[in-house]
């Protein structure tokens, strides 16, 4: 799909991958609204990078209908939606002392990261359906969802953002077969080690230690190399229903 001109919506887009590939969008020529739950950060990344700031939470759905509402004021309705809005976190099924997991550290963080895009997808896709096609092919539109490597091969601790992160990879295929009649096209993409805020907190030494893991480059991940492939997804129309890695072949190590 030609970017240019086209509204879109990126969820998380306060901030590290979501700001890159809002980034890499408007730089497109696309009409970019920012979809993110920090209302002060989302005002002023979307000020500095030439989008539209529309808070909301990705769990809520009265909070995203009425984000993309505004989004669709003023921009009409996206046919770009790129969901990054996630959280991490790191709680042993059962601790050293014995005691269980607190069953609200997993649901929390399944609502956040597989509900949340699930609510999204959901309505961003409603409103593309409907849209006139834009290709020959039918093309209403295409969805970029975020998974991560741990939905493969989660580490210790990782029970909760595991189970989220498969549940992504398991919608990709399975809600680009439920869309194919809308013209909708869907792809996830798992990024390994992305130096994101949420990383550059970490001591350099640890960092070094991060990238040392990545087979090559030995490095951790830029997150315009994150926008690049989202944007290669959304231009490439043949691309649908897949995962893809971006990792520079890293496979976690079980801690
Ligand atoms: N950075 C990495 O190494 C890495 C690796 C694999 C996967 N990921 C995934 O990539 C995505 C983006 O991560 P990042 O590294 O850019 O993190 P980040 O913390 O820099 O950005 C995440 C953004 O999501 C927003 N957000 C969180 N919960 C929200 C909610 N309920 N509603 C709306 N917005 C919400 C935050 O405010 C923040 O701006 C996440 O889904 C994360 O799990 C990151």
């Amino acid at each position: 799909m030609d970017v240019k001109g086209e509204a879109a919506i990126v969820t998380g887009g306060a901030s590290g991958l979501g700001r890159a590939t809002a980034e890499a969008l408007v730089a497109a020529g696309a009409r970019v609204a920012l979809i993110d739950r920090n209302a002060d950060l989302v005002a002023a990344t979307a000020q500095e990078i030439g989008a539209l700031a529309a808070p909301a939470d990705v769990t809520d759905p009265a909070s995203v209908t009425a984000a993309l509402s505004k989004a669709r004021e003023a921009h009409g309705v996206a046919r770009i939606c790129v969901n990054c809005a996630g959280i991490g976190g790191s709680v042993r099924i059962v601790d050293r002392q014995g005691a269980p997991m607190d069953l609200d550290h997993f649901r929390q963080i399944i609502e956040v990261n597989l509900i949340g895009t699930f609510n999204v997808l959901r309505l961003a896709a409603a409103d593309m359906a409907s849209l006139e096609a834009k290709t020959e092919d039918g093309l209403k539109g295409v969805v970029v969802n975020t998974a991560s490597v741990a939905g493969y091969e989660g580490q210790v601790g990782q029970a909760a953002y595991t189970a989220s992160k498969g549940g992504v990879i398991g919608l990709t295929v399975q809600s680009a077969r439920d869309l194919s009649s809308h013209g909708i096209r869907v792809c996830t993409i798992a990024p390994g080690i992305m130096l994101t805020p949420l990383l550059m907190g970490l001591p350099e030494a640890t960092l070094d230690l991060l990238g040392d893991q990545v087979p090559f480059p030995k490095r951790t991940g830029h997150p315009s190399e994150y926008g690049s492939l989202a944007m290669e997804i959304i231009r490439n129309d043949y691309l649908n229903g897949e995962v893809i890695r971006l990792d520079g072949a890293i496979r976690m190590a079980p801690r």
